[in-house]
């Protein structure tokens, strides 16, 4: 049975909410998730799992520094994710969202990781302005749904 490991960090919540919508979404796709705080996770659980997603506030157009941190951690288990699928999302008060998905994305890519962007939806990952709004949590769910499809499609 495969398994997704949604990791975020949150100083105010908005980052955390997203993460609780995927979570919902990728459980009602009938997979199992675990949806951790950064804090609470050791680099090598990453091992443990057939999805990485990685969810961040956006600092200054970039992933937060204890994201940053997680990933350059990550380096023990370099040419070991390969071919596991990888996600990114990010809350931002007002802008930068995308770039910051973007940089989590490139790091999830330098790890061989499997990464699908969306052709009639957010096309990076899941953003939000804030708190998620009604059509954001729409956004997360559809993200999560997706992830949850491909992690199906490539773990069956
Ligand atoms: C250090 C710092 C840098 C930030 N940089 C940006 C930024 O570049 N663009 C932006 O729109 N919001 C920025 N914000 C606002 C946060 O991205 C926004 O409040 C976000 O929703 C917080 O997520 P959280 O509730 O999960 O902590 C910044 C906040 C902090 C504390």
């Amino acid at each position: 049975m495969p398994k997704i490991l949604i990791v975020y960090y949150s100083r105010t919540g908005n980052t955390e909410r997203m993460a609780n919508l995927i979570t919902d979404a990728i459980k009602e796709n009938n997979i199992d998730v675990e949806c951790k705080k950064v804090e609470n996770t050791n680099p090598k659980e990453l091992l443990d799992f057939d999805g990485i997603v990685v969810g961040s506030p956006t600092y200054y157009g970039t992933m937060a520094a204890e994201i940053k941190k997680f990933i350059d951690d990550s380096v023990t288990y370099h040419g070991k994710l390969e071919g596991k699928v990888g996600a990114a999302f990010s809350s931002a008060a007002i802008t930068g969202q995308e770039t910051t998905v973007m940089s989590i994305l490139e790091a999830l890519l330098i790890h061989g990781m499997i990464i699908q962007g969306d052709s009639g939806g957010q096309h990076y990952g899941a953003t939000t302005v804030g708190k998620p709004n009604e059509s954001e949590k729409k956004w997360c769910q559809r993200f999560g749904q997706r992830i949850a499809e491909l992690v199906k499609l490539i773990y069956r």
